[in-house]
């Protein structure tokens, strides 16, 4: 049976912890495939919530294996204390594997993006400061420590020292800070060994052998399509490839082995962080947006910076990723919006870009070209079929599938699991 790719088709915090969510209950294995615990999922059940950063939402589902692939970075001292979070809410994650090839965060990736983010001053990223950047630099430069090093202490302990003996170079000459130790670091982390090593596996066997037993496997991507480090809005992007690719790459199957890719997408648009964004609402409209939508992070508490759809983008998410259906979420915060506007291009100096500029300073200089759609002034949040849905409400979506060319299979129309329409 066939795998399918669930992934941000934004800037992240598009709602794709719910979007697994659902698809996660026809699944067998739920796979993490890039990020680390930068990602934030929240998902509702009951009067229950739920907020993940690093164990992908299958957890929730004891017939589902939830997997890290080797495409992610684990801070073990998180992922032990979300296992321990999940079990007190009567949530089994002995099931959970973790590829034996993923990179671990280690204390001074940690440290390394709080001070390179303070040195950038007005040019900072405004990183989850989770060490994700440091942590992936480390495994492109081949200094990483992998999950399996801590199979063997004494080979742990000496690239802990390795690894130090150029860090504290780094923090003490370069960003003027007190070196770290590599013994009590290495003794940290052998702790966190015993509670791990019984998780680890060889995560690209185990869902080839899925596979062939035509078991459904769901790939999970954190952030989003314009994070991506090489298709997003580089340098504000996150260390790693949310796009399709990287799902390949990160849970380690073929291509032929996907059967569709579903872009998550809210109904407007936010981000956190800096870098460009075309279509942001700095008034009152913006304000209103953040608030009704509740867009604030999962993970740092940020407020989200919101504006209206920016069909430019997605149709660029369409194309770098293949996707073949969206998921519209957050389709009810729209309803309190009495008119509605969709970018379908940008303008400068005259000049109209409907596909996604090659030069990215056309992002900052930009004026969005929008289009006006009438708002639907009524609560959808109780309507579960298409056809129920106000007239304005179905334009809106048919406006998005003619621009983009792909069909809007799902909408959500509120938090709980089941305020869902499927096409
Ligand atoms: P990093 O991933 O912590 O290095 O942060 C790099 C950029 O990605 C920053 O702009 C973050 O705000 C953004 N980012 C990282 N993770 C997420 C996420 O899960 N949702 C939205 N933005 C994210």
């Amino acid at each position: 049976m066939p795998a399918t790719i669930v992934l941000g088709a934004q800037w992240g915090d598009e709602g794709k912890g719910r979007v697994t969510d659902h698809f996660a209950e026809s699944s067998d294995y739920v796979v993490r495939y890039q990020g680390g615990n930068n990602a934030g999922h929240t998902i509702v059940v009951g009067d229950q919530k739920l907020a993940l950063s690093l164990i992908p939402s299958g957890v929730l589902y004891p017939h589902c294996v939830p997997v890290i692939g080797s495409g992610c970075v684990v801070d073990p001292k998180v992922l032990i204390a979300e296992m321990e979070m999940v079990a007190g809410r009567g949530i089994d994650p002995s099931r959970l594997r973790i590829s034996a090839n993923a990179h671990l965060i280690m204390p001074y990736h940690r440290k390394l993006d709080a001070v390179m983010e303070r040195y950038l001053g007005n040019n900072q990223i405004g990183t989850t400061k989770r060490g994700i950047g440091p942590a992936y630099t480390d495994k492109y430069s081949r200094t990483g420590i992998r999950v399996q090093d801590l199979y063997d202490p004494g080979i742990f302990r000496k690239k802990v020292e390795t690894a130090l003996d150029d860090k504290n170079r780094l923090l003490t000459r370069v960003y003027n800070q007190l070196p770290m130790d590599p013994g009590i670091i290495a003794d940290e982390y052998l702790r966190y060994a015993d509670r791990l090593l019984p998780h680890v596996a060889d995560t690209s066997l185990l869902l080839w052998e899925a596979l062939r037993a035509d078991q459904r496997v769901l790939l999970e991507g954190a952030q989003g399509t314009l994070l991506d480090i090489d298709h997003g809005t580089y340098p504000f992007v996150t260390s790693s490839n949310p796009t399709a690719g990287g799902a390949l790459v990160g849970a380690g199957i073929g291509p032929g082995e996907i059967d569709g890719v579903i872009g998550v997408a809210k109904a407007y648009i936010s981000r956190v962080g800096t870098g460009p964004f075309p279509t942001e609402l700095s008034d009152d409209l913006g304000n209103r947006m953040v608030e009704l939508g509740g867009e604030f992070g999962t993970v740092t508490g940020r407020r989200r910076r919101c504006g209206w759809l920016d069909l430019v983008a997605l149709r660029y998410a369409v194309r770098v990723n293949g996707i073949t259906q969206l998921f519209v979420t957050k389709l009810d915060i729209l309803s309190h919006f009495p008119k509605l506007q969709i970018a379908v291009a940008y303008e400068v100096d005259g000049e109209k870009f409907t596909d996604f500029p090659r030069q990215q300073s056309v992002l900052y200089h930009c004026r969005p070209v929008y289009e006006d759609l009438a708002g639907w002034n009524s609560d959808i949040s109780a309507v579960r079929r298409y056809q129920d849905l106000p007239l304005a409400a179905r334009a809106y979506l048919e406006f998005i599938e003619e621009h983009t060319g792909v069909k809007v299979g799902w909408v959500s129309v509120g938090p709980e699991r089941h305020q869902l329409i499927g096409r």
